[in-house]
Parts: structure tokens; sequence; C-alpha cells
């Protein structure tokens, strides 16, 4: 058996290795969203948002779980950022809640939002950490929603105009941006399957959701840009499809590819190659059933040109030909399960780390000198964590991240520029749909007291952030 020193002599190996197989400036850091850690729902003059109005449902959210206190962060930043500190990484990812800015979506501005994360900025900057907001991570303003969401054009200037007055108060300090978090799955469960806010079930009637998203990031980018920013970056959730065992079928290989199209090309392609991809297997016209005016791809890939592009990457998709497409709602894919070999985590996901290199590598593949720099912007797993003793092993966390990051190593082998890496999440917080029940932090959250508790993950994250430093300087 090998001794407890030389056991950790080893892990520190490993660690060293790791670290060494990025480069100098490659980032680490961790991501956040406003509604799932803040809590304060109707604090200083905050607007209601989609979320307050779609937990507020029964039958929305597991165990009828809320974000109306969440992990308090609203009251308790400076114990977070303090957390961030001594963590030691370069980024820290947050979002900007849109309805605590501007309470209605647009007009009436509410300083004490504001104020907010301007006392959020300082205490990162005097940590050492960079902020890296996002400016969308789903929690619309209801005004907005009541008046179409982002069914309806308008809400794209709205988000612009929210945009100039972030900006015009954060811009001084905060000089890199990220406008949407995953797009695609904000129209697909908020506005195609209605499993989160705003609930709606539009299906493929959902697709305007797409270019109206689109267009506020092009002109949230102009604002942006208009400010001083140096960088405007989308986060965008991907995932490299697979077929599924039995699947090899030309049917199979033809719904894997459209559901690449549409999970993966919808929300990139625009941006990198200046228009939407040929929708022709799901009968949806290119104009998006009348969504998409003269002009508006010319918009997108220019002003919404990127500085980098955020992926966050969870998982592959497993898809085979629907056996009975009436049944899908008339889409020619069904998603499969994951063959039984990978690992499950809490969420039931399946851990698959080469998927990662796989789609870096792919977006390379297919993008070539139109790809900007990638930073993962999300990554990470939930685990059934429970703190015993004061401290919370969670192992399978480790080996997660540990495995996913060799992958960025791996595609950055590969050739493809990948910028920094965060994980999901710094904290346990409200995993939307499945409220409390998901922890995907590196830090515990007892969610009856709020007391945050340092995971394992938390201090190997930090020393292989320590000995990517170290190794820097040597
Ligand atoms: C992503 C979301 C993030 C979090 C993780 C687990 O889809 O962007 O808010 O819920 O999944």
């Amino acid at each position: 058996m090998p001794s407890e020193a030389s056991k950790a002599s080893d892990a520190s190996e490993a660690l060293a290795a790791l670290a060494s197989r990025l480069p100098d400036g490659f980032r680490f850091g961790t991501s956040t969203a406003s509604y799932q850690i803040e809590g304060a729902a109707e604090e200083d003059g905050k607007g209601r948002s989609v979320w307050d109005t779609f937990t507020a449902l029964p039958g929305t959210v597991k165990d009828g779980d809320t974000g109306a206190v969440a992990c308090d962060h609203y009251h308790r930043f400076e114990e977070d950022v303090a957390l961030l500190r001594g963590l030691g990484g370069d980024a820290y990812r947050f979002s900007i809640s849109w309805p605590r800015i501007l309470p209605e979506g647009t007009g009436r501005i509410e300083p004490r939002g504001l104020d907010f994360y301007d006392r959020l900025v300082d205490a990162l900057l005097a940590a050492g950490v960079t902020p890296l907001p996002t400016l969308f991570h789903w929690d619309l303003p209801q005004a907005l929603e009541d008046r179409g969401g982002w069914l309806a054009r308008e809400t794209a200037d709205a988000f612009a105009g929210y945009a100039d007055t972030v900006a015009a108060r954060l811009g001084d300090r905060v000089h890199e941006w990220i406008t949407l978090n995953e797009p695609f799955i904000h129209m697909v469960f908020g506005y195609a399957l209605g499993t989160h806010a705003p609930g709606r079930t539009l299906m493929l009637d959902a697709l305007p959701v797409a270019h109206h998203q689109l267009l506020g990031h092009a002109r949230a980018a102009a604002a942006l840009r208009a400010r001083g920013a140096r960088a405007v970056l989308a986060s965008n959730n991907l995932t490299p499809v697979r077929l599924h065992e039995d699947g090899r079928t030309d049917a199979d290989r033809a719904a894997a590819a459209a559901y690449d199209t549409l999970h993966n090309r919808v929300f990139t392609d625009p941006l990198l190659l200046g228009g939407y991809p040929d929708l022709d297997a799901f009968g949806v016209p290119g104009d998006l059933g009348g969504a998409v005016r003269p002009g508006d791809t010319e918009e997108i890939a220019r002003d919404g040109r990127l500085d980098g592009l955020g992926v966050n990457y969870y998982n592959p998709t497993w898809i085979r030909a629907a056996a009975d497409p009436a049944a899908t709602g008339g889409l020619p894919f069904d998603l499969a399960e994951p063959p039984a070999e990978y690992a499950r985590t809490a969420f039931d996901w399946p851990v698959v780390p080469d998927g990662l290199s796989e789609l870096l590598t792919g977006l390379k593949e297919r993008y070539g000198d139109a790809l900007p720099p990638v930073t993962v912007t999300e990554n990470g797993c939930s685990q059934p964590d429970r703190v015993v003793g004061g401290s919370v092993d969670d192992e399978a966390r480790v080996r997660y991240l540990a495995g996913h990051l060799g992958a960025v190593a791996d595609a950055r082998d590969a050739g493809v520029d990948v910028a920094g890496y965060l994980v999901w999440s710094l904290l346990d917080n409200f995993e939307w749909a499945e409220g409390y029940s998901q922890r995907f932090g590196l830090v515990h959250v007892d969610f009856a007291t709020r007391t945050r508790t340092p995971k394992r993950s938390y201090a190997w994250y930090r020393d292989l952030i320590a000995a990517h430093r170290a190794g820097r300087k040597a």
C-alpha cells in the first residue's frame, strides 16, 4: 500500500503535470449567474423577472424551490469574493440581473441595482480577480415578457439599451463582456418545451427567439464597443453529436446532422459565417418564420463579431432517427440513452471528458480561421455532496475537472486556441427546474443557514492554479 506521503506527492506531481500542459496566460476561473445565487428578489427596487414569475407557479420547479433567497449572495458577496481570492483564479464570470438595473426592462434606471454591481466589481478588482460579466443569463424582466419576451423584435433593442446603461457605469473597470448565456438552451427550454421560464411550449415556432437573441447580441455588442469594450463574447451550450450505438442507418446519420445544426450551428454560424444554416430538415424557411428582415444577417455578423467564443460543455448528445416523428413534434431525431460505460453525475449526465476535445477540435474544423479564441465559460458536474465532519470530499468532481482540463490541453495540442476555463460553479446554487437538488459548486452551501464550506475540489483547483502560476515563474 502506498503511504499517505507518497500518495500526496503523486497527487502534486499530477497537478503540476496538468498545469504545465496549459500555457502562460491561460485563464482559470469560475462562473455563476444572478438568479441562481443572488436572492434578494424584491430588494432595492428590483423588478420582477420571468424566473420570479415561473417559480411561483405550482409544479414548475422540484420541491417548489425558488431563487427568492438562493445563496443570499446579494448580502454575502464579500464573503464570496473572499472565496474567489482564496482560489486565486484570474477571472470570475457572474451575471447581471437586468430587472435590478431596469425594473421594467426599459426606461427607468434603478441606481441601487447599479450600485450593487459597482461594489462587486470593485471588490473583485481589489481581490485581483478580473470581472467577466454576462448581461443575460435568462432572468428577463417580466415587463418585457409581457410584451412578447424574445419573441418580440423590440427586446433586441431593449437589450442594447440595458447593455449601454451597464457599460456606462462599469465600463471604466470592466473591459470584457459576455452578452448572452446559452441562447440555445434558453430558446429550447424556455420557449419550445416550457420546462424553464417563461414556460412557452412553441416547439419549432420558438425559432424567432434565436434570431432576436442574436440581433440583441449584435446591438448590445455595438453599444458595449461604443463604450470602449475591449472584448465581446457570447457563451453558448455546445455538444458533440454522437450516433446511438445501434444507430448506423442513413436516417440515423441525417437525424444526427439535423440535431447538430439545431443545437450547434443556429447560433454560431450567423456569428462566424454570416448566415443561418439550412433548416430544411425541420421544414423551417430561411427567414425563420418571417423573423429575419433584410440586413439582419449582415448586422449580426458585423456588429456581433466575436472577440472570443464562450463554450459551455457538459456532455455529448446521442442521437438516432425518430421512430415516430409525430411523437417528437415533427422533429426528425430522438435523443438516445448514452452508452452504459460512462459514469454519471447526480444529474445522470454522462461523464465524457474526450467529448470536450472532440467539440473543440470540431469547432476548429468547421470554422477554421473564422473561429476566435475559445474560452470554456462553463464546465462542471453535480454530485451528491454532503458535509461530513466539517468537510466535503467530492473526489468525483476532482476527477471530472482534471479529466476535462486534460481534454482542453488535448484540444490545444491539436491546434485549437483555447484561452481559458471557468468551472461551473463557484457555489452550490439554484439549479433552475431542479431547484436546490443539484450541487455544482466548488463550495458547498447549506441552504438552511447559507453557510459556505469549500469542498475538496476547491482546494484541488486552488492548488492547480498555484502550480500553474509557479510554473510560469520558473
Ligand atoms: C447551464 C446553465 C447554468 C447551469 C448549468 C448546470 O446550462 O448555463 O446556469 O444551470 O447548466
